[in-house]
């Protein structure tokens, strides 16, 4: 956790709002975790959580933004990123918005995908692992870019309207729903909501989906 006292101040009075223990960061699990986004070992300290405690909720604040790292922070498991002096408001929207196990992730600006069609982006260090995202049937789609069969770059693949073809060994699986439709492949892929917002494309994901 940050120890800027303005950041302090409002972790506390959301801990006591919610019944939550303030602890040191090598103390247990948490709930909760909040980077300060200027220290040089932040992106570090986002995945270490995020792997620690994939249910928790990462919140990386800022007192001057820099969309770059922003967008880098969110990348690596930030569930939001807000400036210092709003955090509470943050936390207070996060945690209202639904169970905590629920996390997103930005995969791409809208701008830069728009109009475009099949796989549009690959985002190789997402927490639930490599993920593509394909423009198909005019929307987006976010389907894990791992083949469930022998780990080959599904993105690689032909795509067939909704369905692409693993370049290894030939399984198919529909984008659309990670439906397996044919083998070596014992599995579904999982996919993933996409959700936009503030002109930017993000994946929603639980722990459960992996
Ligand atoms: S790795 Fe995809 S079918 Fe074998």
């Amino acid at each position: 956790m940050s120890s800027d006292p303005i950041v302090l101040r409002q972790v506390a009075a959301f801990a006591r709002e919610r019944d939550l223990c303030v602890a040191p960061p090598d103390d247990g699990p948490a709930a909760a975790v909040v980077v300060d986004l200027a220290g040089a070992d932040a992106m570090q300290v986002i995945r270490h959580w995020r792997a620690r405690c994939p249910e928790a909720l990462i919140v990386g604040c800022h007192s001057l933004p820099d969309r770059a790292r922003l967008e880098e922070a969110e990348r690596a498991g930030c569930d939001a990123v807000g400036n210092r002096g709003a955090l509470s408001l943050v936390l207070r929207r996060l945690a209202g918005s639904g169970p905590l196990g629920r996390r997103r992730t930005l995969l791409a600006d809208l701008a830069d995908v728009a109009g475009r069609l099949g796989m549009v982006v690959r985002v190789a260090d997402t927490p639930v692992g490599p993920v593509a995202l394909y423009q198909l049937d005019g929307r987006l789609v976010a389907a894990c870019d791992v083949c469930p069969h022998a780990g080959a770059r599904l993105s690689d693949g032909a795509l067939d309207a909704t369905v692409v073809t693993c370049p290894s060994h030939g399984s198919r699986f529909d984008l659309s729903n990670g439906e397996r439709i044919r083998g070596p492949a014992d599995h579904d892929l999982a996919t993933y909501d996409v959700l936009i917002e503030g002109g930017r494309v993000y994946m929603s994901w639980t722990r459960t989906l992996r």
